[in-house]
């Protein structure tokens, strides 16, 4: 195969969703190389079903484990497939320990290494994404900028003009095409989301704020401010590395838990909520892409376009600063430009990535 695409997670799974559609219509010669970060099925499963992906040509099952375990045996295991593949390119996607391994197995091979969603920056190392990100910029050969601040970012640390292309981020793409499908099928269970503006969608899975019992529930607290104050049902669905810790936490009255969502149901949540609450990229993202004012519940966000067009406003995760953010955005206008391109990123990728030269060997 020509290129190699490694994915792991769901936001993976979304966003390189475009790029392999795209290959698959200009019969580029592909490999998907699925590492099993996540392997719950509504985590996985149900995406490559939706977004109508076939199965993965390589599972490599390493499932959960410390951050040195998971990457280590994805490592070992990238490696070998890239060894019996020998593609020309490795294209991956953000930020996370999937990302991370076909980096480095990458870095060791005779290939050329693609980072799609290049260029972001929390400037907060405590958080492994963050590290993931900066590892991945600083060793691939072409880096796809979803916008220009990102792109300058990577200039800002040293990497040469000539390896970055601003191409807009492929969750554009992935929401052009399913937005209308969304909005015109219904599958949600009755009394889910019913009355479009009348409640909002919450999402928090970030290992800082969900692992930590005390940080956890003064977020529940901060949101449940949020609902008494504009009178709105929160609809939440669990990741799994929350759900855990919820259960020993006494959930508002005004929260709402439910299973993860599969993306089409998840999406006309989102298009149709009056305010959405989340520590997630890619939520973030989409909320400003589909016109709705966001709370981001961190204290920084590696995603500040969506803040500088006031689509997003941190919440931090106090109560009285998550109260003050929703009153904020809820109150400002919410007519803005989509920071995020033109649902064309996935196209520019695979031209720019088909039109690079492979790496001379050097021996
Ligand atoms: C990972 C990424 C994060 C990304 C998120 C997307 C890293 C370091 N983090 O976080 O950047 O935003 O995916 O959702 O790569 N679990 C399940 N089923 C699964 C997967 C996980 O139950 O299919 C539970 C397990 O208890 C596991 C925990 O979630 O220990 C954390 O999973 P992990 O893959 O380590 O990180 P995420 O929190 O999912
Ligand atoms: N998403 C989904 N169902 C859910 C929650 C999120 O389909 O119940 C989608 C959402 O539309 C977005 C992506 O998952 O495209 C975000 O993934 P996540 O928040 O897990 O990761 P992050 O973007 O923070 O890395």
């Amino acid at each position: 195969a020509q290129l190699a695409i490694v994915l792991g997670t769901r936001p993976e799974i979304i966003k390189l969703a475009p790029i392999i559609q795209e290959c698959r219509r200009r019969d580029i010669a592909h490999t998907v190389v699925h590492t099993g970060q996540h392997y719950s099925p509504r985590l996985t499963e149900v995406f490559f079903e939706e977004l109508q992906l076939p199965s993965p040509d390589h599972t490599l099952g390493v499932g959960s484990d410390t951050h040195g375990e998971q990457t280590g045996s994805m490592i070992a295991g990238i490696e070998s497939v890239l060894l019996d593949v020998d593609p020309r390119t490795v294209l991956v996607q953000g930020d996370t320990n999937t990302t991370l391994a076909a980096t480095i197995a990458a870095s060791k091979l005779d290939v050329e290494l693609a980072h799609v969603e290049a260029g972001l920056r929390s400037d907060d190392r405590q958080m492994p994404e963050e590290v993931n990100r900066i590892i991945c910029d600083h060793t691939a050969d072409q880096l796809f900028a979803p916008t220009t601040e990102a792109a300058t970012n990577l200039r800002d640390e040293g990497i040469e003009a000539d390896r970055i292309t601003v191409t807009g981020n492929t969750v554009v793409d992935a929401l052009q095409r399913h937005r209308r499908i969304a909005l015109e099928r219904n599958t949600l269970p009755e009394g889910l989301g019913d009355v479009p503006g009348e409640y909002g969608l919450v999402t928090l899975h970030r290992a800082e704020n969900v692992d930590e019992p005390e940080r956890f529930a003064d977020i529940l607290s901060g949101i449940d401010r949020v609902a008494r104050a504009f009178d709105l049902e929160l609809i939440y669905p669990v990741h799994p590395r929350a759900r855990e810790v919820l259960s020993d936490l006494p959930v508002p009255d005004t929260v709402r838990p439910v299973e993860p969502l599969e993306y089409l149901d998840f999406l006309r949540l989102e298009a149709e909520a009056r305010l959405i609450l989340t520590d997630s990229g890619g939520v973030q993202e989409e909320a400003c892409v589909l016109g709705v004012p966001c709370v981001t519940l961190r204290e920084n966000t590696e995603r500040p376009e969506t803040i500088a067009v006031g689509a997003n406003r941190l919440g931090g995760v106090s109560p009285e600063r998550i109260a003050e953010a929703a009153r904020v955005v809820l109150a400002a206008d919410d007519e803005w430009d989509n920071p995020f391109g033109d649902g064309d990123a996935a196209r520019r990728i695979l031209e720019a990535s088909a039109a690079t030269p492979a790496r001379e060997v050097v021996q």
